[in-house]
């Protein structure tokens, strides 16, 4: 197993040993996440993010800092020199020159791959499109191993925008490594991308259409997403489907009270206010994770741990 110098483009790039492996790194940075170290001193991340963000972005950096490195980059492209017609090849090709690892969101799929390509140093995709957010999807395991001791023998539920929600196939492609059972639940136009769903189906158990009522009693991870407005070709496709699944305690009543509720988040409206103080929402213990996970696979990715 070999980080150095490595890319983290896509989930899919990653044995389940080499996931596993991660996780245990990430342990190890729980306490360095409150002393602090200097493990990555010298060591500069540009991060490039041509997408809002406020967790990805704050968290790669807040890992950044506690671990003894810095940050450089912008977080509105509206300022940077792809304003003025700059290609993402010719901004990978400058930013290089400037930092150790470039943390890089964009609209546009295969983005991060392509970056890959130029870049000399290595490319973290921090979201790319619909496509894939394959630190989300590691921040989401090491949340589910920290919080159930365990990832195999579990029955999770991937709830929401299945289509257009990046998180969900990067954390859909890592489980399918795993001994887990899997229900997608979503309203009928926000079903999972196909190309997703056909790599899963042939590894694990696979639901489709499941639903939520009836599989409330035996999941084991509900996994809600919002509907990612921004990404849908017309306001009126929106419209249909804007507040069409909602979790709130009347839902959770028959919900194992060992099972546990995870978001990427942004939430909007998929979570009612009223369930952040039942014993299962975890979501902002999983926020806290995101900075551990991203401490690991920078000094991953950089050398400072093997
Ligand atoms: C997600 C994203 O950007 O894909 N946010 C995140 O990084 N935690 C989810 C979302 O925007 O809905």
């Amino acid at each position: 197993m070999e980080f150095k110098g490595r890319d983290i483009v896509s989930i899919e790039d990653f044995s389940q040993q080499e996931i596993n492996h991660i996780l245990d790194v990430t342990k190890t940075m729980e306490p360095l996440a409150k002393i602090g170290s200097d493990m990555l001193k010298g060591k500069i991340l540009a991060t490039l993010f041509f997408e809002p963000s406020t967790r990805t972005r704050l968290s790669f950096e807040a890992a950044m800092l506690k671990l003894g490195g810095s940050n450089i980059g912008f977080a509105d492209a509206e300022n940077a020199s792809v304003k003025k017609g700059e290609n993402l090849a010719d901004t990978v090709r400058t930013v290089e020159n400037y930092a150790d690892a470039i943390a890089l969101r964009h609209s546009l799929e295969g983005s991060a791959k392509l970056a890959a390509e130029f870049s000399k140093v290595p490319i973290i995709n921090a979201g790319t499109g619909a496509e894939e957010h394959p630190t989300q999807a590691f921040t989401d395991l090491y949340t589910i191993r920290k919080e159930k001791g365990k990832i195999d023998g579990l029955k999770i539920a991937l709830v929401g925008d299945l289509r257009y929600g990046r998180t969900v196939h990067s954390l859909a492609y890592a489980l399918a490594l795993y001994n887990v059972e899997l229900y997608l639940v979503s309203p009928e136009t926000l079903r999972m991308r196909k190309d997703v769903l056909e790599t899963i189906k042939t590894k694990i158990p696979v639901t489709e259409n499941a639903d939520l009522d009836t599989i409330m009693p035996k999941i084991d991870v509900l996994y809600v997403t919002r509907i990612q407005k921004e990404r849908f070709p017309d306001a009126a496709e929106y419209a249909k489907v804007k507040g069409a699944y909602k979790i709130d305690l009347k839902t959770l009543k028959n919900a194992k009270k060992d099972m546990i509720i995870l978001h990427p988040l942004p939430r909007i409206d998929e979570i009612a206010a009223e369930v952040d103080s039942t014993p299962q929402a975890r979501y902002f213990q999983q926020v806290g994770n995101g900075v551990v996970v991203r401490m690991a696979l920078l000094s991953l990715v950089l050398g400072a741990v093997k």
